[in-house]
């Protein structure tokens, strides 16, 4: 069987390259059917500091953005991950599993950590321990993602591994990361080298997923480009390298639009930017307004979002005890 899981930061305003390079595809595979987990992953926010009350508003904020993209709170589980204590108890498991050299490598702490590697949290170094919790306390075997997580899905793979050796027992499967090509990656609006991001100070550089549609349009007016006309799919329009900004912005069009960069090309090369822009506002306002709608009518009732987190938390409890059974039985911890 195929067992998805994935989660998302509860650490600021959701952003386009979430939309398209994780929540969309969550709302997909929902449509294949598969028995999946959505976590809001709380404790993963904390690493650095979070504003206990921003924290809490942030944790709804990406429950609505769920929902309102279309996951079903029934045939999925959409949880927050405090309130399912098996994660940090698998966590402390593997964090005795990873090696130090191993953490050592990941280049999301690197960056996160910046220049003041001795200043930041011990959480924030041993946070790629708790993703391979929260992955397989599940036993999840498909983990739908942006590129930028491949690093920690293969370190969960190295740690099911070992874990596997070391006790001489299949408990953990090897997790396969679902990553698109299309969209797994979507830049900076400021800076076509640096990727969309929660944390870049400009507003600017993103577009969220409940701006109105003038900050939509606002934005991808100001959005930075060359003064060459758009990329065709001729040697003289440029490449991704060259032309990162450009490129950038016609791969946001093809996946807003489910098209290719090559029917994209086909559509619009050769035409100014400011007029693929304006087509590019008119699809983006098309798709994400009526999201950020919906997301502002489920924030108003926050009862109704909580009730949502606990129960999906009280069906994400039952599904891992039994394999945190299994993983005690199998330390040699002493169960009744
Ligand atoms: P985070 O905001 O770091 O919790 O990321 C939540 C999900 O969005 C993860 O699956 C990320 O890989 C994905 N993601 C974040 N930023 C981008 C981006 N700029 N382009 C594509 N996917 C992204
Ligand atoms: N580290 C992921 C991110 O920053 C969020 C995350 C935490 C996650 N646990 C996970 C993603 C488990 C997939 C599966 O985007």
């Amino acid at each position: 069987m195929k067992r998805v899981f994935s989660g998302v930061q509860p650490t600021g305003s959701l952003h386009l390259g979430n939309y398209l390079g994780a929540i969309r595809n969550f709302v997909r595979l929902q449509e294949e059917g598969n028995e999946s987990l959505y976590c809001v992953v709380d404790m993963h926010a904390i690493t650095v500091w979070q504003d206990p009350a921003e924290l809490a508003a942030n944790t709804r904020e990406v429950t609505a953005a769920f929902l309102a993209a279309g996951l079903d709170a029934e045939r999925n589980i959409i949880f927050n991950q405090s309130q399912v204590a098996a994660h940090a108890e698998l966590a402390w498991i593997f964090n005795c599993v990873a090696r130090i050299g191993w953490l050592n490598r990941m280049t999301q702490f690197k960056e996160k950590a910046g220049k003041n590697r001795e200043n930041a949290s011990v959480g924030l170094y041993v946070y790629p321990n708790l993703m391979a919790a929260d992955i397989l306390v599940y036993k999840a075997t498909h983990v739908p993602v942006g590129d930028d997580q491949k690093q920690h899905l293969e370190l969960c793979r190295d740690i099911a591994q070992k874990f596997n050796n070391d006790f001489g027992a299949e408990v953990f499967p090897l997790v396969e990361p679902l990553i698109r090509d299309h969209a797994a990656r979507i830049m900076s609006l400021r800076d076509g080298t640096k990727k969309m991001s929660k944390s870049d100070p400009s507003d600017q550089s993103r577009i969220s997923m409940n701006d109105g549609a003038d900050a939509i349009a606002s934005k991808i007016r100001r959005a930075r480009t060359d003064p060459e006309p758009v990329p065709d799919g001729t040697p003289a329009g440029g490449t991704r390298e060259t032309r990162p900004e450009a490129f950038n912005l016609l791969e946001i069009y093809a996946a807003l639009a489910d098209a290719t960069l090559a029917e994209v090309q086909a559509e619009h090369g050769g035409k100014l930017f400011s007029e693929f822009k304006q087509a590019l506002t008119d699809l983006a306002v098309a798709r994400l307004g009526p999201i950020g709608e919906e997301m502002k009518r489920l924030q108003a009732d926050p009862a109704h979002i909580d009730s949502v987190l606990a129960s999906g938390a009280e069906r994400a409890r039952a599904i891992a005890a039994p394999v945190l059974d299994e993983v005690f039985r199998t330390v040699g911890f002493l169960r009744p």
